[in-house]
Formats: C-alpha cells, structure tokens, sequence
C-alpha cells in the first residue's frame, strides 16, 4: 500500500541564513525599515531596472499604492481580468475606482490585449493585466496598447518577481508595476510588496504617499498627504536572502513543473496552462485542468496532497456585486469549474511530485480499465 504524504500547498523556503538575517536586525537594535530595506530596495533595482522602487506592506497595498500615485478620477473604470485574486480588484475599489472585469485566454489564462481594447469605454482610465502563474502573457502588448491610448497600465506582477518579458522584468512594461512576496511567493518576507516605475514624478509620489507625505523620516513638515505604508527591516532582512536564491527557485520550480508535465501528458481530459514563448516562466503552482476534477482533488486530499482550486472569477465574487456590471465570462467560470493547482514549492520533492503524478494516473485511468485495455 501507498505511504501517506505530506504535502501542503504553500510553503516558504526558510533556513538558518534568514534566522541569521533577522537576528542581524536585533544586534543592530534597527526593526524599523533601515539598512535592510536600503539593500532590498537596490537588489530589486538591479533585479527590475526599474528606475524607482518603492516597498510596501504587501501587495495588495503596493497595488492600493499605485493607483493613489496616478490620482484617476473617482469612478473611474479599471479594466482587468475576471481571472486573479480578489487584491487585483480591492485595490481598485478603495481607490474609488469601478472594476471593469474582462474574459481571459483558454489557454494562458491572461487577458489579451484584444480583451482590454474590447472593454475601453471614454470613461476608462486605467488598464490592470495581470501576470498569472508565474508568466508575464501578452505584458509588451498590453503595455503598447497602453501608451497608444494614452491609458496608464498598473501591472499585477504580484505572482512574476524574477520574470522576464522579452528581456523585461515583469512589472516594468507598463507605467507601474506591483510585487508581492507573501508567503506562497517564489521570494518572500512572509508579507511584502514594491512598486515598481520607471517616471520620475510618479516615484516621488509613491515616496511621498508610503512616508506620510514627505521623503525622510524625522521631519514634521508634510509636504503632501500621505499614509504609513512603510514595512520592518525585519521583514527585509528576509527578503534579501531570499533574493540571493532566486534563481535557485527558478531551476527547481522549473524541474518539478517538467516532471508534472511529463508525467501527465497524453492523459484523458487534462489540460495544461500554455506559456507565452516570449515570457520566462517560473511556476507558481502546477496549474491543471479537468472536468473531473472534483474527484482528483478528493484522491488527492485523501492521501495527504493539499491541493487548490483556481481563482474564484471576480465577476462572480459576492462583495463586488453592485459594484461592477453583470458580465458572463466563460473562460473565467472554466477555470474555476475544472481547474486545480498542485504544489510545486522547495518542500515538494521530486519523488513526491511523481507519487502525485502516479496518483492522478491511477485516478483517471484506473489498474482494471489499463489491464483489459492491454490485454484487448
Ligand atoms: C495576482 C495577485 N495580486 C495581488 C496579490 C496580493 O498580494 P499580497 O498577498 O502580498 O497582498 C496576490 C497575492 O497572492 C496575487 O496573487
């Protein structure tokens, strides 16, 4: 008989080095954002480009963040995709702004720069894509559609630090760009976020808006409004070793995603995420499709794999109803439907990733059927 596993859906890669680093922040007697942040905010430069970075909390506020440093007006529609996590859409709506919810691609699960053109009315005035999975779909496209209609583009690259679009980080195509390093993150300090910019005014904002309306801290003249979105160098601390095993992520999530791949191909009834050939790729979850999948996830809780379902479509989410226009988005409900995410973090091992793949085998074409189907 099979051994049980153990395998969760999310889990951080930690280990003495980042102990080290945050035991670093008490010697120092520095918890607020210092050295650790100064160092985060350069290593993210260099990682991005991008001319100005500025960190938050998280990523739901550094995507709150940038939409308060492009001041759109109030009411004003944001088109994204139905197909994300509800952050993408919260954003706006605390920022006053009305989501405009668009249908992804069967296939990348992305909206297409098509399906935002589609949804531009006069009132629109910003477009939010997001990097789903771990690719950056359609991201020079988007942003090209952005600046022919002379409509900002926020990136949602929450799930794409490390990705490359044509040689671009993720983040850095459009006007702003938002990561995030929560916990299920391929780099994380268990909560975290930066906003990327390449405009010099824009980067002065953000600065102004995270630090109560001024650029350094120790100084009670507020030259702008601004909020405390400032993080813990404790929390940086972390981020920069992190950082350091990116691209050690990168190949491992890579390797595990292959062996996924292979070992599942040629399956009845499963399908794949496809990847945008001019996005790098570093893979979020193992993303899967089948109209069986209520039964794949039960033989996969049942013998201790933690598996999820996808994105509830935003179009159908209770609290923003009366908030956005009734839409039917098929792709969106599909993948809700039928989709299921497998864990491919640093604590999956390779044999375990193959006793899932095993698993899902024996589910979809049980021993009997295989038998009779040979010996026939
Ligand atoms: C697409 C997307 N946008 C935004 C967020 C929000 O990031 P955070 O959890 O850091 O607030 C997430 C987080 O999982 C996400 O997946």
């Amino acid at each position: 008989m099979q051994q049980r596993m153990s395998v969760c859906q999310v889990q951080p890669w930690l280990d003495a080095a980042e102990q080290e680093a945050v035991a670093g922040c008490f010697e120092r007697q520095w918890l607020t954002e210092g050295p650790q942040a100064a160092y985060l905010r350069d290593q993210l430069g260099t990682l991005t480009q991008a001319a100005h970075v500025a960190l938050a909390p998280n990523g739901t506020l550094g995507l709150f963040l940038a939409l308060l440093a492009l001041d759109l007006p109030r009411g004003s529609e944001v088109i994204m995709p139905s197909f994300t996590f509800m952050a993408t859409a919260s954003a706006a709506v605390f920022a006053g702004l009305k989501p405009v919810l668009v249908d992804v691609d069967p296939h990348t699960f992305s909206a297409t720069p098509e399906a935002f053109e589609r949804a531009v009315t006069a009132r629109t005035s910003a477009f939010m894509p997001v990097h789903i999975y771990g690719q950056a779909a359609y991201a020079e496209d988007v942003a090209a559609l952005g600046e022919r209609l002379d409509i900002p583009v926020l990136e949602d690259a929450a799930q794409a630090c490390g990705v490359r679009y044509r040689g671009r980080h993720a983040g850095t195509l459009g006007t702003l760009g938002v990561l995030s390093f929560f916990a299920d993150k391929s780099v994380t300090m268990g909560e975290g976020g930066a906003v990327l910019t390449d405009d010099a005014a824009l980067g002065r904002r953000l600065k102004l808006l995270r630090n109560q309306g001024r650029e350094h801290s120790g100084t009670f003249v507020h030259e702008a409004l601004g909020m405390n979105f400032r993080v813990t160098d404790m929390q940086c601390a972390v981020g920069n070793v992190q950082l350091a095993r990116l691209e050690q992520v990168r190949a491992d999530r890579l390797r595990r995603y292959a062996l996924y791949e292979e070992g599942l191909r040629g399956l009845p009834g499963l399908e794949f995420m496809a990847v945008d050939p001019d996005s790098e790729f570093i893979p979020f979850r193992f993303p899967l499709l089948s109209r069986r999948m209520p039964e794949l996830r039960q033989a996969l809780e049942a013998a201790g794999v933690q598996t999820r379902s996808m994105f509830y479509p935003l179009h159908l989410q209770p609290c923003l109803k009366g908030l956005i226009d009734p839409v039917s988005l098929p792709v969106s409900e599909r993948l809700y439907e039928q989709g299921i995410c497998l864990p491919i973090h640093q604590g999956v091992t390779d044999e375990e990733v193959a006793q899932i793949v095993g698993l899902i085998r024996s589910t979809l074409v049980p021993r009997v059927n295989r038998g009779l189907v040979a010996v026939g």
